[in-house]
């Protein structure tokens, strides 16, 4: 073990939280510097705040369908404000509950923002003034911020970010939502579900770009349904305000038009977030996208300098910022760790929900590896029935010689759930054939899972293949 080293952690978001309760428990000395709130952008107004609407919005679609099993909720209303009261009960119990943690561990929380003023030290600049934290180590997480695009700066009154998005006062009549990509869906689809007439421009082809384009089919199918408009290669060009309507100018690829709508929501990506931070102060630059680049211990090119989470590069999600702080923790502490992942699950919260860990068919071939796959349709699932969610697979990408799992795919039920264990088989390098001879329980939708591993081969009991021999 090595001596107690005194770090700052810039930022406290689920890269920078987890990273300073993991330098306490390692024995290290933690400080955490803090600007707007404990939690970061997921806690307050990401992760968290999105998928509670999220299951209030599946909530009330589920009610209005659930005539179909002799359940009949009539006169079902909804209250915005005690719906947003509900959802920041979520958040304050889970902020709370991380300061919490940090102040059991004895991580000390500096609320203010930082700014590095040598590769020893830091500045912190609060309403009661500045101090300087000197540093044996420094750990940069100070996250993301959304993407702003000309003509529609978020206001949060006519043009939200998903942060307004999170906080609505009403339920838009009719939303424009900019951008079809991981928020655009995930609340286009939640303002549908609370009553929305709902408008997706996306400028590419195609709902989620880059996702696995068998399950997208299945979302696109799901929008239709749904009746949201998904508009693609389509630009927002601008919007006036006209009344109490706003008219927002869109480029497709047969000319302009014009969207009359009550709220814009602007989602077309989210940038690394470094601004003030000093970071030439210590030698250190960002890459032309915004990213600080970092070794598999996390370091960046200043040796006790470390960057974690969104800033330090894709995939922008909560888990690989958590990992990466617990990897850069265990460095500072002395432990020989690195970065050595297979895969990271991504999850979709949209309706069906979406969820992929390791290689697409595509990415298989990029590679120049020989693959083969099988699906297992979720109607063929008596849980699936049973939760009238029928829509949707899953999929499984093996080695074709191997059989060890190289990628697994899913739209579906509770997907987001089920795709943990298609990592674990990801990280364990897992064949079919072991998922396939583990017994899972009935009836449950893993069980998808299972007749996907056996779908390679030709062999699942609950659809007609055509056998191999
Ligand atoms: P952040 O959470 O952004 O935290 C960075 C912190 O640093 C902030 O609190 C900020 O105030 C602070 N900070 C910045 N600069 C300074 C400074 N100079 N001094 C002091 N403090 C500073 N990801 C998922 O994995 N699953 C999801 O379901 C999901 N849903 C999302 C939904 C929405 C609407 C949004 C916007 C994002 C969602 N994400 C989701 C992405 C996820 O929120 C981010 O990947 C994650 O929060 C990144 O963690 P982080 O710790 O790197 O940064
Ligand atoms: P995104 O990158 O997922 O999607 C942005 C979409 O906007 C893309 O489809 C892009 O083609 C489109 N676009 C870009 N410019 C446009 C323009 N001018 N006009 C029309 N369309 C345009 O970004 P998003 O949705 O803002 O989310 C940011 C990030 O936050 C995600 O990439 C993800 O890392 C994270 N996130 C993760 C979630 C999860 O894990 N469930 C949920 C929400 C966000």
């Amino acid at each position: 073990m090595s001596t107690r080293r005194k770090v700052v952690v810039i930022g406290a978001g689920p890269a920078g939280y987890v990273c300073a309760i993991r330098l306490a428990q390692l024995g290290q000395e933690a400080t955490v510097v803090e600007r707007e709130f404990i939690g970061g952008t997921c806690l307050n107004v990401g992760c968290i705040p999105s998928k509670a609407l999220i299951a209030a919005g599946s909530l009330l679609d589920k009610l209005s369908h659930a005539s179909a099993m002799g359940i009949h909720a009539e006169n079902v209303k909804l209250n915005v404000d005690e719906l947003v009261q509900w959802k920041a009960g979520i958040v304050g119990k889970l902020t709370g509950g991380v300061s919490g943690l940090l102040k059991n561990h004895g991580v000390k929380v500096v609320m203010g923002t930082a700014s590095i003023e040598s590769k020893n030290s830091v500045k912190v600049t609060s309403k009661e003034g500045t101090q300087t934290l000197q540093a044996d180590d420094i750990v940069i997480a100070t996250g993301s911020i959304p993407i702003e695009i000309p003509g529609f700066a978020f206001d949060e009154k006519d043009v939200w970010s998903s942060t307004g998005a999170l906080a609505p006062k009403r339920i838009p009549g009719h939303l424009v939502v900019i951008g079809g990509g991981y928020i655009g869906l995930e609340l286009g689809m939640m303002y549908r579900k609370l009553g929305s007439q709902v408008t997706v421009l996306e400028a590419t082809q195609g709902a989620l770009p880059g996702q696995e384009p068998d399950c997208v089919k299945v979302i696109e199918r799901s929008l239709k349904k749904m009746k949201i408009d998904l508009k693609t290669e389509t630009f927002a060009q601008g919007y006036e305000r006209k009344g109490d309507k706003l008219h927002v100018t869109i480029k497709t690829k047969s000319g302009n038009q014009v969207v009359e709508c009550d709220q814009i929501l602007s989602t077309v990506g989210r940038k690394p977030y470094s601004q003030g931070l000093g970071l030439d102060k210590a030698g250190l630059q960002v890459d032309q996208r915004g990213f600080l680049t970092v070794d598999k211990q996390m370091r960046t090119k200043v040796a006790n300098i470390y960057a974690i989470g969104d800033i330090a590069g894709q995939p922008m999600l909560a888990h690989k910022g958590s990992k990466e702080g617990l990897v850069a923790a265990a460095v500072i502490a002395g432990q020989k760790e690195e970065y050595d992942v297979r895969c990271v699950p991504a999850v979709i919260f949209t309706a069906p929900e979406m969820a992929s860990v390791g290689l697409t068919e595509a990415q298989c071939k990029e590679q120049g590896l020989s693959v083969v796959s099988g699906s297992f349709p979720f109607a063929a699932s008596g849980r699936a029935m049973s939760l009238m969610e029928t829509d949707g697979f899953v999929k499984i990408i093996s080695d074709a010689k191997t059989d060890v799992v190289l990628g697994v795919h899913m739209v579906g039920p509770e997907v987001t759930e089920l795709i943990a264990e298609a990592a674990l088989a990801i990280e364990m390098g897992a064949t079919t054939e072991d998922i396939a001879r583990t017994i899972h329980a009935h009836p449950t939708l893993p069980e998808a899972m299972m007749e996907a591993a056996e779908a390679v081969h030709n062999m699942a009991v609950h659809i007609y293949q055509k056998p191999k021999r």
